[in-house]
């Protein structure tokens, strides 16, 4: 709907409409789409037959229009069957643009679609390799309407992709370098957009380095700290973005405290990357964690989930099903160090009371 309220989806729809296109809009997406919003889109492209489904706004429309173009073409499929392996031929019948209006979720390049079950209350993952969009077009006009929290909230995204996809257990030469690239442009760009959002270079390095992490993790797998952010998400209700922002520095702290330095050495060669001066691996890594937080304050970012008004007996109440959704989380197979159920449970009060990861 805001698509509409701002009107991009007329600005889109004005330009197909000018070289000859007919369009529908269906704008009934909410945040988290759930699967009833999903089944009603794929009806209403069943009834108008579209060549091309477009996805216009932030993640959430982006997953949705993946998921309506699905059930468009298997209007019978359980999306809950959806696998990474199968052929669903979807090309057959139409194909998919992508238009991100947010600079975060890298779903434009992507397969991964995440919607919520409203029945059960949790988040919900499908993987298809064949949803990847046809076509992405990277306008950083689109995200100059972003207000403030969600240009801090989305860019945290953008890091939480590329520090995870870098250490993900798939990492790849392909994913390392896009990864590194999201970091870099996310510690630099970030601070700017927020302190000026009208600066159109760091809206455009930030819009960039959105896809350009979606391409890094989207060939790796982003990790625990999206595990932990998508059950606090699911259960809170809190914004993607600051969800997996703020577990992202303890979820380093956690990997890095492994007894194999494999994954403190990589931050320590992401730390001779980025020019900050360390005298060992440990320190390498507190100096990552340190950057972090002072970026966090620079965008004005709650660095706990007790900062995020998440009041105590509600994060008392939902701990468990957090732990659980989160060692459940697809991401959470990837993460270079996997904790137990105790452990987890540990991190995730870290996080809520703004404690380092000393294990
Ligand atoms: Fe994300």
């Amino acid at each position: 709907k805001d698509m509409v309220k701002f009107g991009h989806a007329e600005t889109v729809r004005d330009m197909l409409e000018y070289i000859g296109y007919e369009v529908e809009i269906f704008d009934e997406v909410e945040p988290d789409p759930s699967i009833p919003t999903i089944e009603k889109g794929g009806e209403v492209a069943r009834e108008f037959k579209p060549d091309w489904l477009i996805g216009l706004g932030g993640g959430s429309c982006l997953d949705a229009a993946k998921a309506v173009w699905i059930k468009y073409v298997h209007p019978d499929i359980s999306l809950g069957s959806i696998d990474p392996f199968s052929r669903y031929n979807l090309r057959e019948k139409a194909h998919y643009m992508a238009i991100p209006t947010t600079s975060g979720t890298g779903a434009e390049s992507t397969w991964a679609i995440v919607l919520t079950d409203p029945v059960l209350g949790r988040k919900w993952g499908i993987a298809c390799r064949e949803s990847i969009a046809d076509v992405a077009v990277i306008d950083p006009r689109f995200p100059m309407s972003m207000p403030k929290k969600l240009t801090a909230g989305s860019g945290l995204d953008v890091l939480a992709h590329s520090f995870g996809g870098y250490v993900s257990r798939w990492r790849n030469d392909f994913s390392e370098g896009l990864c590194i690239q999201g970091i870099r442009m996310g510690i630099e760009y970030l601070p700017k957009a927020y302190k000026n959002p009208d600066d159109m270079e760091a809206r455009e390095k930030m819009h960039n380095a959105a896809t350009v992490a979606g391409l890094g993790f989207g060939n790796s797998q982003a990790t625990l700290e999206h595990s932990i952010g998508h059950a606090v998400g699911a259960v809170h209700h809190l914004h993607h973005g600051l969800a997996v922002g703020i577990a992202l520095p303890y979820t380093i702290q956690f990997y890095a405290n492994a007894r194999e330095k494999e994954t403190r050495e990589l931050y320590a060669k992401l730390a001779r990357i980025l020019g900050i001066e360390f005298k060992d691996e440990e320190d390498a890594v507190d100096k990552i964690v340190g950057k972090l937080r002072s970026l966090m304050d620079e965008i004005e970012a709650p660095k706990s989930y007790g900062e995020t008004g998440i009041k105590e007996e509600d994060w008392k109440r939902g701990r468990e099903n957090i732990i659980e959704f989160a060692y459940y989380d697809p991401c959470f197979y990837v993460t270079p160090r996997i904790p137990s159920k105790d452990e987890l449970g540990r991190i995730i009060d870290c996080c809520w009371e703004g404690r380092d990861v000393t294990f």
